[in-house]
C-alpha cells in the first residue's frame, strides 16, 4: 500500500511537470558531451542487434540520441504525461507506459536498457528488484547503462516549476550500486564519475556500464 501510493505520487508528480520538463530537457544532450559518448558506444555496440529501451524515458531525449544514431529504440516510463511528450516529439518511437520493477516483456527482449536518472526514483529496498528485473529483459550479451546523481541523501519536492508534487529523488552511491548490478549477474564494464556541468542541478554524476554475461 505504502509503495502504491508511493509509485502514484511519483506518475502524478511527473505528469504534472511533463510539459515543462520537456521544454526543458529535450535538447539537453547538446551540452553533455559525456552522455553522448556512451550513447554512441551503446548505439554502436549492440544497436543493430535488436532493441534498446529507454527506461524511464521522460520525453525520450536519449531514444531519440540513440534512433539518430541507427539503434532501433523503445521508450518506456511510468508518466502517462511523460508519454504524451515522448510521443509528440518522436513520432516515429513507441513508447510504452510501464514500471520498471515489473515489465510486461518477456525474458530477454532487449539488446540495451539506458536508464538515465530513473532509478533515482525507486525506493532505496527496491533497487535490486529493478536491476534483477533489467538483467531477465536483457539478451545474454545486452548492455545495461545507468546514470544518477552520486550521493546517499535523498532530495525531496512539494512544488516544481510551481506545481505541487510529491517527488523523491535518491541520491544513489555508486560502489553500493555497482555492487547490487554485480549481484544481479552483470559484468561491469565500467563506472565513471563526473563533475555537474555549469548548466545542470549541482551534484556528481555517476555512470555505471555492464553487460548480462553471454552463455557459455
Ligand atoms: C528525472 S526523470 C528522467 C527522464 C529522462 N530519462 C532524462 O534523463 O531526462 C525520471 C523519469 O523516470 C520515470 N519513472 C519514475 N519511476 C519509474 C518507474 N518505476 N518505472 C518507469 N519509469 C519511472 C518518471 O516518470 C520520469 O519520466
Amino acid at each position: 500500500m505504502k509503495n502504491e501510493i508511493y509509485f502514484q505520487n511519483t506518475e502524478q508528480g511527473y505528469d504534472s511537470v511533463a510539459v515543462e520538463y520537456a521544454r526543458q530537457f529535450f535538447d539537453e544532450l547538446e551540452h553533455k558531451p559525456l552522455d553522448r559518448d556512451l550513447l554512441q558506444r551503446m548505439a554502436r555496440e549492440v544497436g543493430e542487434l535488436g532493441v534498446i529501451c529507454d527506461m524511464g524515458c521522460g520525453p525520450g531525449q536519449v531514444a531519440r540520441y540513440l534512433k539518430d544514431h541507427s539503434a532501433e529504440v523503445v521508450g518506456l516510463d511510468l508518466s502517462e504525461g511523460m508519454l504524451v511528450e515522448a510521443r509528440r516529439l518522436n513520432p516515429d518511437i513507441s513508447f510504452l507506459a510501464g514500471n520498471m520493477l515489473s515489465l510486461s516483456v518477456p525474458d530477454s527482449s532487449w539488446v540495451g536498457i539506458a536508464a538515465f536518472y530513473s532509478i533515482i526514483h525507486i525506493p532505496r529496498p527496491q533497487l535490486p528488484d529493478a536491476i534483477q528485473e533489467f538483467f531477465r529483459v536483457l539478451r545474454p550479451g545486452g548492455m545495461l547503462m545507468l546514470a544518477f546523481h552520486a550521493g546517499d541523501e535523498t532530495l525531496h519536492l512539494d512544488s516544481w516549476w510551481e506545481k505541487p508534487v510529491s517527488l523523491d529523488f535518491n541520491f544513489l552511491l555508486p560502489a553500493e550500486i555497482r555492487r547490487q548490478v554485480e549481484q544481479s549477474g552483470f559484468n561491469i564494464e565500467d563506472v565513471i564519475i563526473r563533475a555537474p556541468y555549469s548548466s545542470e542541478h549541482i551534484s556528481q554524476r555517476a555512470y555505471i556500464i555492464a553487460r548480462k554475461p553471454t552463455l557459455e
